[in-house]
């Protein structure tokens, strides 16, 4: 459920007209809808409310401070996988006793930030990790928790590159191998063993997956119990798919119903660690059409947006909706929608059954809140967009559009070129 919607012929985010914000900022520009946002926290908030639990939003998906700023007042956390993301969200006014860090590649500096952050939960992948944070930890005199990521080998089902809890993925520890791991933590000075985490995959269609994750995950901590670790949270990562097309993941009642049932008599604090379930339909991408090209074999749309902006299409073959900001005529045929960077991967949607658009007409690219603007760059030297946010009748710029002057901050030419 989203607040983009039409009003007579006009798209509307909330109770702004799309093209409003248009001639405001120019295209393209990504835009979020504060309501659609703040509806899905809460949808997981009440769905889990009746056990301990935090809601740790993950920054990849969405890293844009004033969204998580209205995240951070709704009462979620985050979920972060660099210093980077760390920093956005302490700036976002995320407290750090709701931020644990994922990821395969901390690095000592990273690690000691975020010690010094004095955030909730390291989540180890390997075991020279966690003796870099023990490390760490001891230097700066302090207590890391820690949680490993365990890898229970279950199919997501989902794309390749986004399945991560299978054997053959970089993520986790094997679960073979966890019950000496916990051990050789809870010798280590300066480390807390706190919790288990796994994630096993984003865009998650059934609910199948997770609960036999789960399933695992119970079975290890029984015998982490048993080898007298005390595990307080139980962080199941994030994952939970959103319709792009016609797809129809649980909803996060579901998913919660689902895994509630799972752990009755379980007294461990759950960690979730949704993104795309959270900002995924509360954006879109807006693009204006450039030329309509007509060859024999196909009609193209060339829009002003490209794979830079919005990266899933060319990277996943991601399905992305293409709908008109002003309504236009019945389709006409198929026809790709394409931008302008020199690559034929640089498409937005292919083989679409389309109307004839007017010139320089709006695109809204649906379902783009989240993994948009967080995997954009600067390919082709093209500036990046901005975004704006949308509540109720009024909206703000909480990104600018990258200024040329931007795009080539910190290039210098060295003196010994002119030799
Ligand atoms: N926690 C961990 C440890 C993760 O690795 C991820 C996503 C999440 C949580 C959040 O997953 P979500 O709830 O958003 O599915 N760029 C890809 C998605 C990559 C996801 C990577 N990890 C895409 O555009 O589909």
């Amino acid at each position: 459920m989203h607040d983009f919607h039409y009003r007579g012929e006009e798209l509307y985010c909330e109770e702004v007209p799309v093209a409003q914000v248009a001639r405001r900022v120019g295209t393209p520009f990504y835009l979020y809808s504060a309501r659609t946002l703040a509806r899905h926290v809460r949808a997981f908030q009440e769905a889990f409310a009746a056990r301990p639990h935090l809601l740790c939003f993950a920054v990849k998906a969405n890293g844009n401070l004033a969204v998580l700023h209205l995240l951070g007042r709704l009462g979620t956390g985050a979920d972060i996988v660099s210093g980077g993301e760390l920093h956005r969200a302490l700036m976002a006014g995320i407290p750090p006793e709701r931020i644990v860090y994922s990821g395969v590649g901390k690095t000592a500096r990273e690690i000691r930030r975020a010690l010094e952050a004095g955030i909730l939960l390291f989540n180890v992948e390997s075991l020279p990790e966690l003796d870099a944070i023990a490390a760490e930890a001891r230097r700066a005199g302090r207590t890391a928790r820690v949680a490993f990521r365990v890898n229970p080998d279950v199919d997501p089902k989902t794309h390749p590159y986004i399945s991560t809890g299978l054997e053959r993925n970089k993520f986790g520890i094997p679960m073979a191998q966890a019950r000496e791991a916990y051990a050789r933590a809870a010798r280590l000075p300066g480390i807390e063993v706190a919790g288990v985490d796994c994630h096993i995959g984003s865009q998650l269609t059934e609910l199948a997956p997770f609960v036999d994750a789960l399933r695992r995950v119970k079975a290890l901590v029984e015998e982490l119990a048993a080898d007298g670790h005390e595990i307080r949270y139980l962080d199941l990562g994030g994952g939970l798919g959103i319709p792009y097309r016609d797809e129809a993941p649980p909803a996060p009642a579901d998913y919660a119903r689902a895994i509630l049932a799972e752990l009755e008599g379980w007294p461990q604090t759950l960690v979730l660690e949704p993104g795309r379930a959270i900002a995924g339909n509360a954006g879109i991408l807006v693009t204006r059409l450039l030329y309509t090209k007509e060859t024999p074999r196909k009609r193209f749309l060339v829009v002003d947006a490209a794979m830079n902006d919005l990266a899933r299409p060319s990277l996943y073959q991601a399905h992305h909706e293409i709908l008109p900001v002003r309504r236009a005529g019945p389709p006409v045929g198929p026809a790709d929608v394409v931008g302008p960077i020199c690559e034929s991967g640089d498409f937005l949607a292919r083989d679409r059954d389309l109307p004839r658009f007017p010139r320089r007409a709006l695109l809204a690219v649906m379902s783009a809140g989240a993994y948009g603007f967080t995997m954009s760059s600067n390919y082709n030297a093209r500036p990046r967009v901005p975004e704006v946010l949308v509540r109720g009748e009024r909206f703000a710029v909480v990104r600018r559009r990258e200024t040329l002057a931007q795009l080539v901050r910190g290039e210098s030419i060295p003196g010994f070129l002119a030799e």
